[in-house]
């Protein structure tokens, strides 16, 4: 099947979804990033509340393990978002297998931090291309999919929310690779916005604290902590505790995010049809809005 295909399945399924219940009951759903992390957690709250749910992963192998773990609305398909045509074949398959997208949550994302000195050209450019660019393809062909809906029902409501950071709303001291392309992320969503809107496509960002109890942060082997506790980043730190509890420190609500509090986000992304392009923080008030 090719993408106009595709287009042309999705319209004549607008209003063929799945009999389930709950607040997202009927809905389809792509998590990208879904196999491990925020983007299981936030997928396992929409399959909970009866959506169908793509978890969508350049680790083919754990998003399907992940998918089974679900249940029989869950389904693992492999994309690699730094690729236009992946994301493009990722659409193409969701409508094949499920028949339409009505929220697609852009949560893939990667780290490499590093200074000035340390931080290649090489490994600034793989970092904005998954982050970035890899939202802008996202949306690319995830609103062609929803344009095409919208058509064949003008009253229904579309969702494109990616997972940003706390990092698109402050600098982060030798992360700004990452930190570049959140912020860039923020600037796509409120350009989308006023794009999408005219298929009543709302687009807005999340911008969670740390996930502490996540791999990326507690992989003993590869995790932020080791690597900050090996990198000296927490001045007299000498176990993983003690950098855990410097970071722990740095928000008034004390503890980390966690994918449940990010998923609240995104229902209410989904829930509310008043409004779209905003940035909304999930950081236990380490970084306040004014
Ligand atoms: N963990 C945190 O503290 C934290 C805080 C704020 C924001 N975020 C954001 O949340 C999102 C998820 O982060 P996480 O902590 O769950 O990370 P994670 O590393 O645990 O999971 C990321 C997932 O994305 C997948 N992935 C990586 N590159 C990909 C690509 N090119 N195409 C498709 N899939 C790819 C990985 O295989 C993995 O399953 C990211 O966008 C991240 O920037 C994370």
């Amino acid at each position: 099947m090719n993408l106009t295909e595709a287009k042309n399945l999705a319209k004549q399924n607008v209003n063929v979804r799945p009999d389930t219940k709950g607040r997202l009951g009927g809905k389809i759903a792509v998590v990208t990033g879904g196999a491990q992390g925020f983007g299981l957690g936030i997928a396992e709250e929409l399959y909970r509340e009866g959506a169908s749910v793509v978890l969508a992963d350049i680790n083919e192998e754990l998003a399907k393990a992940s998918a089974s773990s679900l249940g029989e609305r869950a389904v693992g398909i492999k994309v690699d978002v730094s690729s236009a045509s992946s994301v493009e074949e990722l659409v193409i398959r969701t409508v094949e297998e499920l028949g339409g997208i009505d929220i697609f949550v852009a949560n893939a994302g990667v780290v490499k931090a590093g200074s000035l000195d340390e931080l290649t050209p090489e490994q600034f450019d793989f970092v904005t291309k998954v982050n970035y660019t890899g939202y802008y393809y996202c949306v690319k062909y995830a609103s062609e999919i929803m344009k095409a809906q919208h058509e064949a029902n003008p009253d229904a409501w579309y969702d494109i929310i990616q997972i940003n950071s706390k990092s698109g709303l402050v600098g982060s001291k030798n992360n700004f690779a990452y930190a570049g392309g959140k912020f860039g992320g923020i600037g796509l969503t409120q350009s989308f916005a006023l794009e999408l809107v005219e298929y009543q496509i709302k687009i807005n960002s999340i911008c969670p604290g740390n996930f502490y109890d996540g791999p990326l942060w507690s992989d003993p082997e590869k995790g932020l902590f080791v690597q900050y506790l090996k990198a000296g980043k927490v001045p007299g730190a000498k176990t993983v505790e003690d950098v855990k509890n410097s970071y722990l420190s740095k928000s008034p609500i004390h503890r980390g995010c966690t994918p449940k509090d990010v998923a609240k986000a995104v229902f209410y992304c989904v829930e509310q049809t008043y409004e779209t392009g905003q940035a909304i923080p999930v950081t236990g008030g380490q970084v306040m809005m004014n």
